[in-house]
């Protein structure tokens, strides 16, 4: 799939940001990627914030039409994951993969996904930490890009080898869903076959991370050995 970028200098927030382009210009092509260097007002999963120095880290949301199903949403999210994992490999550092939508680098959060369906199709917005020399924490350890390695890169070009990466992810995914992409996602979830904890506003449920379904569903193998599926949460060991 061909991407094409945006830049912008300061923005509330790309996702945001491509909506409104989307009412203004409905004819706005799949694979056109907004991409700010200063986000101000950026959004997390849950409603929560998603805070990022300006100039320090990629922040852009890409479009992808199609008809695509709710259900297909989350696995969305999984597979421009397992994207960034792949780039950061690239770049010498070992990530791993955290259901629904993080990427953490030794147990600290360096990339997190938003996945929002919107009529015809899907915008993915990812914050990536890039050149963050003090990551601090937020809701969570963070990390970024320059600490792992010691080097800053240029933002311009690592979003476009991301592309390039996430190109061959979204087609796979287009094509076959999470089933095409399930296995480079477990390969790189720590936690399988582990007892984990999935939080849901007060419901809670333990139990041994099993796998994932054909959606990116969490499949939970709980007491008694019943494997439920769990669509939705926030895991922690
Ligand atoms: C999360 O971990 O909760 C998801 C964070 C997603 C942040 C990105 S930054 C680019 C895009 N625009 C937003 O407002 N949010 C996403």
């Amino acid at each position: 799939m061909k991407f094409k970028i945006q830049w912008y200098d300061r923005l509330p927030s790309t996702n945001t940001f491509l909506k409104e382009r989307l009412a203004l210009e409905p004819e706005l092509p799949s694979g056109t990627v907004v991409a700010t260097r200063e986000q101000t007002q950026g959004r997390g999963r849950r409603g929560r914030d998603w805070l990022s120095a300006a100039n320090e880290n990629l922040t852009f949301s890409i479009l992808l039409r199609g008809g695509y199903e709710p259900r297909w949403l989350p696995s969305a999210t999984m597979a421009a994951a397992i994207a960034v994992a792949d780039l950061l490999g690239a770049e010498g550092v070992k990530a791993d993969l955290k259901w629904p939508n993080d990427v953490l680098v030794n147990g600290k959060k360096i990339c997190g996904i938003l996945s929002e369906g919107i009529p015809g199709g899907i915008i993915i917005g990812i914050g990536l930490n890039v050149n963050m020399a003090d990551a601090g924490e937020i809701d969570q350890p963070a990390t970024s890009l320059l600490i792992e390695t010691g080097a800053r890169r240029n933002m311009d070009q690592l979003l476009e080898r991301l592309l390039s990466i996430l190109s061959i992810r979204i087609e796979e995914w287009a094509e076959g869903g999470f089933s095409r992409v399930r296995k480079k996602w477990e390969a790189n979830v720590p936690t399988l076959g582990k007892t984990v904890t999935v939080r849901d506003g007060d419901a809670e449920r333990t139990g041994q991370l099993a796998g994932f379904g054909d959606d990116g569903e969490l499949l939970l193998r709980v007491e008694g050995g019943e494997v439920i599926p769990v669509w939705a949460g926030d895991l922690s060991v």
